[in-house]
Parts: C-alpha cells; sequence; structure tokens
C-alpha cells in the first residue's frame, strides 16, 4: 500500500487518436519506466466479449468477463490466453466496442485493480481516460494531449494503411467526432481536461518535441 504511492506515474490523457500512446511509450523509455495503455484494457475487454459472445451492454456478464480476463503485455504487444491479439484490438470496430463498454461504471470499476497493478518502480507512464483523476489520482504529472479531429483522423488513417487495412479518411474524421462527443458526454469518466492537467495541443507538433515537452514538465516538477 504505502510504497506504492511513492513509485511515481505520468498520466498522459486526451482523445482517441490523439497520439498519447505514442507520446507516452516514447516517454517511459526515455526514463526508463514502466508503460500502461489503458486503452488495449478496454479494447481486449470489448474484443474478448465479442469473441465470448458476450453481448456489449449486458454490464454483469462483462464485469464477470474481466475477473477471469487472462491479459499478457510483452513491450507493445498484447496477449488474450496466450495468443497475440495486437492488430485485432487495433481495428476501428474494435475501438468502437472498447468505446461502447468504457461508459459502463460497474465494468470501469472491476478494471482499477488490474490497471494499478502496472504501478512498479521505478515509475509507471499511462495513459488513457481516467487514470489522472480516478485510477492514479496522486500522479505527479497529468498532461492532456490533443489535435484537431482532422488531424488526429490523418494519423490513424496512416497508421491503418501502414498496417494493410482498408480506411477512408473522412469515414475516420466522422467516427472520431462520434466517439469524442460519447466520451465526453458519458457520465463515468467523461472525457475533459482534467484541473491541475497540462493541456499540449499537438496538431503542429512533432512526436520528439511533444515527448521532450512532457519530460521537461515531469523535471520542472522537480523529479528530473
Ligand atoms: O485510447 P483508445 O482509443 O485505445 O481507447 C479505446 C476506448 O476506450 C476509447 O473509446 C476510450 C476508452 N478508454 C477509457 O474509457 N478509459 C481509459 N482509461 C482508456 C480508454
Amino acid at each position: 500500500m504505502s510504497t506504492a504511492c511513492t513509485i511515481p506515474v505520468i498520466a498522459i490523457d486526451g482523445p482517441s487518436a490523439s497520439g498519447k500512446g505514442t507520446v507516452a511509450a516514447l516517454v517511459a523509455r526515455e526514463l526508463g519506466f514502466h508503460y500502461l495503455d489503458s486503452g488495449a484494457i478496454y479494447r481486449v475487454t470489448a474484443y474478448a466479449a465479442m469473441d465470448k459472445g458476450v453481448a456489449l451492454d449486458d454490464e454483469p456478464a462483462l464485469v464477470a468477463l474481466s475477473r477471469v480476463l487472462d491479459l499478457r503485455f510483452d513491450g507493445a504487444e498484447v496477449y488474450l490466453d496466450g495468443q497475440p491479439v495486437g492488430d485485432a484490438i487495433r481495428t476501428e470496430a474494435a475501438g468502437r466496442a472498447a468505446s461502447q463498454i468504457a461508459a459502463l461504471p460497474d465494468l470501469r470499476a472491476a478494471l482499477l485493480e488490474l490497471q494499478r497493478a502496472f504501478r512498479k518502480a521505478p515509475g509507471l507512464v499511462t495513459d488513457g481516460r481516467d487514470m489522472g483523476s480516478v485510477v492514479f489520482p496522486d500522479a505527479r504529472l497529468k498532461v492532456f494531449l490533443t489535435a484537431t479531429a482532422e488531424e488526429r483522423a490523418k494519423r490513424r488513417y496512416k497508421q491503418l494503411i501502414e498496417k494493410g487495412f482498408d480506411a477512408s479518411l473522412p469515414a475516420l474524421v466522422q467516427d472520431l467526432r462520434e466517439r469524442d462527443a460519447r466520451d465526453a458526454n458519458r457520465s463515468a469518466a467523461p472525457l475533459r481536461l482534467e484541473a491541475g492537467a497540462h493541456l499540449l495541443e499537438t496538431t503542429d507538433m512533432t512526436i520528439t518535441h511533444a515527448v521532450n515537452q512532457v519530460i521537461g514538465w515531469y523535471r520542472e516538477a522537480g523529479q528530473g
């Protein structure tokens, strides 16, 4: 209990496809910290539900499923029941399903402990909706990383095409707008800039610049 609180956490939030995962992973590498992609937890839960025929609005069944998830992270890969599912959970369909189940408060509560277990020395960089507000409220640094929907759609488009998936830029812009609205308007852990979080607008910013800015803020907070 007590030691966990001395382990520093950097929490990076922001809308879907803002690049927060890329930035968080690079900050973690630079500082030698652990990294938790909390969106992957929601994505893999949604994927497992679809795989096992659990309805995405059946909250008790989803909670039960989350308690027996055989989930393992290894670098950028995610394993479910020992099988790599990294690419399968990155599809747009998996993202939509994740957004749907992420609105369920009992499921979010059930996933808390799983996420907190990633807080290990020498520190943790994590990205996701409620990382700074609910999961790690005592995070040393909280960042809200964003970019316009058009810029985020372009980034997501590039990623999907590179992975060999089909993608349509206008459809991605629309999907991101809808997802932002759903994520911002839900009652459980809505998407918003938390008090005390640093705003990082990355529309015209390189990844390196964004990473350096986060590390700069962390050091300014007296931890460098
Ligand atoms: O960041 P992402 O696109 O991988 O997240 C997938 C969905 O899960 C997205 O709709 C936001 C939601 N999510 C959440 O509600 N809380 C988190 N901590 C992480 C993701």
